[in-house]
């Protein structure tokens, strides 16, 4: 039989390391972990509980009540985060939740609570997962690493289209290109585990690259890695 790998994928926002991670999960028969999803959830948690960044004791009786796992949804072919077993894949879509989660990101508690959880799903191998901190803090071991990266203009063009389509009308290119600018220099400036690449990481900059060619691209380094283990 042949062995099965962890795929670690990190990068900046919106340059399509879901679409890879999904791409290469289904193609490898993997589990597909997308844990910014999970950082999401905890925020929209907060939001509803009114627990504000700063207020320790609070989110520290919060987390252990949040159970966040993720269900395939045949009508979509997408992985939905349930959030104590209600469907919260819209929700932590929102601008609301993504102006909040990399505040929240920051926050040693969640990071804690959250990396415990993506190690566990992680221990049988036969997962790829996608974040910040993927290469560098929870799969530090992984037998393969990618670093994704595309210009911030093309990135923001293709958050705007997917917001679009989930019909989010009212949002401007602008505060779209603002929200991903911002968001990169705080995870990437940050102090408790900021995105950063891990030294074996091969990096895959898909600016210029069409989705298949990036698929293709990827999942040859993946077979290839597969092969010499
Ligand atoms: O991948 P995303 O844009 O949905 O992630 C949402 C936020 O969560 C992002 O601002 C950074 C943070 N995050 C993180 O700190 N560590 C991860 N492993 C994944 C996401």
């Amino acid at each position: 039989m042949t062995k099965k790998i962890n795929i670690a994928i990190d990068g900046y926002s919106s340059c399509g390391k879901g679409t890879l991670a999904k791409f290469l999960a289904k193609s490898l028969n993997y589990i597909f972990i997308d844990s910014g999803a999970m950082y999401r959830a905890v925020t929209f948690a907060m939001i509803q509980a009114g627990i504000g960044f700063d207020n320790a004791i609070e989110l520290e009786a919060l987390l252990p009540k949040l159970k966040i796992t993720f269900k395939h949804i045949p009508e979509d072919d997408f992985y939905h985060t349930i959030l104590n077993g209600e469907d919260i894949e819209t929700e932590i879509r929102s601008m609301a939740v993504s102006n909040m989660v990399s505040p929240v990101s920051k926050i040693q508690l969640v990071r804690d609570f959250l990396v415990k959880q993506q190690q566990e799903i992680g221990l049988n191998k036969g997962v790829v997962m996608d974040g910040r901190d993927i290469g560098t803090v929870v799969f530090p071991d992984a037998e393969l690493k990618i670093f994704m990266t595309a210009k911030a203009e093309i990135r923001a063009h293709r958050r705007l289209n997917e917001l679009r389509e989930n019909g989010n009308l009212a949002i401007s290119y602008e505060e779209v290109l603002k929200n991903l600018n911002d968001r990169d220099y705080s995870d990437s400036n940050r102090v408790n585990s900021p995105l950063l690449k891990a030294e074996s990481a091969v990096i895959i900059d898909n600016s210029e690259l069409s989705k298949s060619e990036q698929n293709e691209l990827a999942l040859a380094i993946a077979n290839k890695t597969i092969s010499t283990i």
